[in-house]
């Protein structure tokens, strides 16, 4: 069957077909907090980055199917190797990823010989492999303090969120990466100052990837994980969240009292929302697309990667 077969089925077929071909394959199904409502729906686990990271470690089953980014994946594999794990559309990467490659990294130590590399994980498994640690948006300043106040450090590749562990830790010794994220770093001060007119008593939670002068206007500043850590603790609080617009998505499905805007509608991450229930059927019954990393990159991007689980 081609995709386009599996897009003429409806919603109610796909999902059967979905359950019979996890239940054959053995497969658990991991989720990005942005990905469409109807994938969040099929979730064994839906989570932030290092929550899935996380899960993905502890894999027991044969075969993880991962909706979300192809980083996300590639550290699956890289931390569960033994374990078939699919994507269900090979396109569907981070941009922000693209910002930063090995050579680079390796030409930026040569400059700063003495500094430590901490990378975010939206990277590639090479750039991880050439890198010290690597961090997640819920851990940046834990990763940064983990390294004596006066090492210096390369933050690769988002300047934005680099700022704000630099801003949390008070060190100036880091040296950011010019990377962002489209989706994040379009937002602005406007956005936030109209949230705030417009719901004048939301909380105001933006995500570490927006520019400084939008986390220098919100009231909290935390990953996916967090914000929705945040709204399952504050029920009946109305929220409003600069970030990608799936997140607003899941907690208003879980916490229908917790009313929860985006701050801007067209924040829209199109690479996530690349995976479709149609997507996931074809993958889970005809084995696609299958993750690998050669292995010289996965064994070195391994001990960055576990380096950060172990903190
Ligand atoms: P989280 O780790 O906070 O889920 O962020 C991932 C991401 O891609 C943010 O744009
Ligand atoms: Fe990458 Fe930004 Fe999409 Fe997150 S929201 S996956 S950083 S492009």
């Amino acid at each position: 069957m081609q995709l386009w077969d599996y897009a003429k089925l409806s919603d109610d077929e796909l999902l059967q077909r979905i359950e019979s071909a996890k239940r054959k394959l053995g497969a658990v199904i991991l989720v990005h907090n942005y990905q469409r409502g109807k994938i969040q729906k099929i979730a064994d686990f839906l989570g932030d980055s290092l929550e899935l990271a996380r899960k993905a470690k502890e894999i027991d089953a044969p075969v993880i199917l991962f909706c979300g980014v192809m980083f996300m994946a590639e550290m699956a594999k890289i931390i569960n190797p033994d374990k078939v794990v699919l994507i269900p559309d090979a396109q569907a990467g981070c941009p922000l990823a693209a910002h930063a490659s090995a050579g680079e990294i390796v030409k930026m130590r040569q400059k700063y010989p003495e500094y430590a590399v901490i990378t975010y994980v939206n990277s590639s498994a090479e750039v991880k492999a050439v890198s010290d640690i690597v961090c997640t948006s819920a851990n940046a300043v834990k990763v940064v303090e983990s390294f004596p106040k006066n090492k210096g450090i390369i933050f690769v590749p988002d300047k934005n969120l680099c700022h704000y562990a630099k801003a949390q830790t008070n060190r100036e010794n880091i040296v950011c990466w010019d990377g962002n994220c489209y989706v994040h770093d379009r937002f602005t001060s406007d956005d936030v100052k109209n949230a705030c007119k417009k719901h004048p008593d939301a909380t105001v939670i933006v995500h570490p990837e927006c520019p400084p002068e939008v986390q220098n206007r919100a009231d909290v500043i935390a990953s996916t994980g967090g914000m929705y850590r945040y709204a399952q603790s504050h029920r009946g609080e109305t929220i409003v969240l600069g970030t990608e617009i799936g997140m607003a998505e899941r907690i208003n499905s879980e916490f229908p009292d917790t009313p929860t805007f985006p701050m801007s509608k067209s924040a829209i991450c199109s690479n996530m929302k690349l995976i479709t229930l149609a997507k996931v059927a074809r993958a889970l019954e005809q084995d696609m697309y299958e993750v690998n990393v050669p292995q010289s990159v996965a064994e070195k991007a391994k001990i960055a990667i576990e380096r950060m689980l172990e903190l």
